[in-house]
């Protein structure tokens, strides 16, 4: 009995298994509370004795039987009414709120005031649906919950509805609302950076004085990631304790706040961005929040992580044939040549990349129209004559004929003005009319807002892809928007570009994939700007920088996988010194950074030694055996790295626990400094591993080359590493 069955109540209670794991929503009528439990989690909110609808727990799983139920709470004064201080899973701002609203609206006559009321509910497997209205006025909002059976992973979004027979305007509205029960020493981790620096660590206290997260750039961007990590401080370690983390799905203008509110808890509320904000609700219309996604562990900030990279996978990124495929070894030629492609030279490129076992070749900007720098070209894509007289066909060919699949790099959303397309159609690019249009890389951004731009390129893209076999597309994406303005519809309209972009960008990539299943896509953005839980459900991979300097990749590796799944993090090998930072690094080490996501390789390979080759091709292999390890595992960070001193040591191990691969790498040593053993983590205790170097080195002369997991786990292996970007990378495999 997991709720006791009142006679004027009624408990519904669906269960679905989803592989051997359970989700359960229920209602409990007497004390009219709403529960979900998924994984290792319970979350419940309930409808109070107001009608407003009031979080209850958000935390680690409760017992079935547990009667989970939340205090009636009052106002605290008249300074502080009863809105204001219940913890609301989805605010109206109206009635006295002052906390952060999930939805502020204005009608046509003046009047902003908007309180919501519970209606009625459905529950169905393992989703809520909930329906809002106001006391007065036809606006419903309909919150749907969902949980995912085995991590636990609530997804939460809202349908705003207009039931009137006039347009309300939205000035703000967010995906959902989510609270923290009082707790003075909640941590706030987020990432901040900008381009070549992206995925850097941040953390804040919770306090009084909120914390916005945001971009208003009209994108993801990489200043702020719409994602967070909430921990207690003196409690939580990368180990062990509590740690609440969530993400947006959405590639455009975000904000997530967080703050603690009058009565001590801590309230985060996610959704678009409502600076500048505004969309004209026409009757009868729905408007479609993004979803927040958010999970929780008590297995410490690392476990949190793992928690949410298992859930991207299962349940966000997207399937072919069912399946989620394993990233192929890429070759990208970039930052070998830059804008100057040519047939002869990308053949030249595929020749040598094909013998060190690279499986799919990307041939990047500089292939369409005048592009011969980033002055010109961009929105012309049609395959430069004089760079590929006979098309993309003989350069396809060679790279399919040498074992490897083509990719090419497009950046479909821009235009520069020097360019056909912009000569053709000066009206496609976001503006304000009459103003100056900030150019940013010598680029403009269309509006794809617009339905003519939005179909152009679909059909340039559908186009592209049905006419040559490309496999892969790089999706760039390089600078953010400036005068957002959209002159050719209604002036009510025009703030809907926020939302109506971002629509029509998905319904492009979604279309795409529709049309062509067996093309993957990557998401980049000058790098990491484009980096989202709303992209990836519909992109492969992604890029997260393009600073490729092995030692800044670490810290940008770190960072990245405190939210997102380090299998589909793609990272290249390039050429040294680096082209960021002029820094000078030991082939061995590249590899063993960028071995660490998916493996690409970027270097100009006609300048390569034959030694390098055969180091090249000894990682690639190696790779290739712990791929499904790195992109399928659980991924433990032993050692984080930190700003100044880089140290990493970072280990993945297979979900059966059959394999483990582990990569040690140090910036520089001091002194004679000893080094303490690295202690495994979540392998089997009592089977016992083989140990091998992943460069087939031999092991430091008292390593044992096999040991039980316990002792891998509690003694440890010594890895003793000496002087300037020294790493070692070993593979355990069970017995
Ligand atoms: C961006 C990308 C790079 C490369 C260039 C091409 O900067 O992040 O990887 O594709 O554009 O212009």
């Amino acid at each position: 009995m997991r709720f006791a069955l009142s006679a004027i109540g009624f408990a519904m209670i669906l269960t679905l298994p989803v592989e051997g794991a359970q989700a359960e929503a229920s209602y409990d009528a007497e004390r009219r509370v709403f529960r979900l439990d998924g994984g290792d989690v319970t979350y419940a909110f309930k409808v109070s004795r107001d009608d407003l609808l009031q979080s209850v727990y958000w935390g680690e799983r409760l017992e079935a039987e547990d009667p989970i139920d939340g205090p009636e709470i009052g106002g605290l004064s008249g300074f502080d009414v009863t809105a204001n201080v219940v913890p609301q899973e989805y605010a109206g701002w109206g009635g006295g709120l002052f906390a952060d609203p999930a939805l502020k609206v204005a009608w046509p006559d003046g009047n902003r005031d908007l309180v919501l009321h519970y209606r009625s509910h459905k529950i169905e497997r393992d989703a809520v649906t909930v329906e809002l209205q106001d006391i007065q006025r036809p606006l419903t909002v309909i919150l749907h919950y969902t949980i995912d059976p085995d991590t636990g992973v609530i997804g939460r979004s809202a349908s705003i509805r207009n039931d009137g027979d006039m347009s309300v305007r939205i000035d703000r509205a967010a995906a959902a609302g989510y609270t923290l029960p009082v707790d003075e020493r909640y941590r706030l981790h987020y990432t901040t950076g900008r381009w070549a620096a992206e995925w850097q660590r941040g953390d804040a206290p919770v306090s009084a004085a909120g914390t916005v997260l945001e971009s208003r750039r009209g994108s993801t961007g990489s200043e702020n990631n719409p994602w967070f990590m909430i921990t207690v401080d003196g409690e939580t370690t990368e180990q062990s304790g509590p740690a609440w983390i969530g993400a947006l799905a959405w590639s455009g203008s975000w904000r997530i706040g967080v703050a603690r509110d009058v009565a001590g808890r801590t309230r985060i509320t996610g959704g678009f961005n409502p600076f500048d904000f505004a969309y004209s609700l026409a009757p009868r219309e729905t408007l479609e929040t993004p979803v927040f996604y958010a999970g929780y562990s008590d297995g410490g900030m690392g476990a949190a992580s793992r928690v949410f990279h298992r859930f991207q996978r299962q349940s966000i990124l997207p399937r072919h044939d069912g399946r989620l495929p394993l990233r192929p070894v890429l070759y990208n030629s970039w930052e070998a040549t830059e804008f100057a492609v040519d047939e002869a030279g990308q053949m030249r490129l595929a020749d040598l990349a094909a013998r060190i076992g690279v499986e799919r070749f990307v041939m990047d900007d500089g292939w369409f129209g005048e592009r011969n720098s980033d002055h010109a070209g961009l929105g012309d894509w049609q395959v430069n004559p004089e760079k590929f007289p006979n098309g993309l066909k003989p350069l396809i060919d060679h790279v399919q004929a040498r074992g490897m699949e083509f990719g090419l790099w497009v950046e479909p959303e821009m235009v520069n003005p020097d360019s056909e397309l912009y000569r053709a159609h000066p009206d496609w690019v976001i503006n304000f009319e009459g103003r100056p249009r900030t150019e940013g890389r010598n680029q403009l951004v269309l509006n794809l807002a617009r339905q003519d731009v939005r179909d152009h390129l679909l059909g340039v893209l559908d186009d592209l892809l049905s006419k040559n076999d490309i496999r892969f597309l790089k999706w760039d994406y390089n600078r953010n928007w400036s005068e957002p303005g959209w002159p050719s519809v209604p002036v009510d309209e025009q703030q809907e570009i926020y939302v109506r972009y971002m629509r029509n960008l998905y319904y492009i990539l979604d279309e795409l994939r529709r049309r062509h299943p067996g093309v993957e896509i990557e998401s980049c953005s000058g790098g990491g700007g484009r980096i989202d839980l709303g992209i990836m459900q519909r992109t492969d991979q992604v890029w997260t920088s393009d600073n490729t300097d092995p030692v800044d990749r670490l810290l940008i590796q770190d960072g990245y996988t405190q939210a997102y799944d380090p299998g589909v993090m793609m990272a290249w090998v390039t050429d040294s010194p680096n082209w960021v930072n002029r820094r000078s690094t030991p082939l061995s080490f590249r590899f063993l950074s960028a071995m660490q996501g998916g493996l690409g390789i970027g270097n100009d390979l006609t300048e390569w030694t034959q030694e390098d080759f055969a180091t090249a091709k000894r990682y690639v292999a190696a790779y290739k055996r712990i791929r499904p390890t790195v992109q399928r595992g659980d991924l433990y960070r032993i050692d984080r790295p930190e700003e100044g001193d880089v140290r990493s040591t970072t280990l993945y191990v297979a979900p059966d626990r059959s394999q483990a691969a582990l990569f040690a790498l140090v910036q520089g040593t001091h002194r004679l400094d000893p080094r303490r053993p690295i202690r495994l983590q979540g392998l089997n205790e009592d089977a016992r591993y083989s140990v091998e170097r992943m460069d087939g080195e031999p092991l430091a002369s008292a390593t044992p080359t096999e040991a039980s997991g316990a002792y891998w786990m509690r003694h440890g292996i010594d890895v003793p590493l000496r002087g300037d970007f020294q790493g070692v990378g070993l593979i355990f495999t069970r017995q």
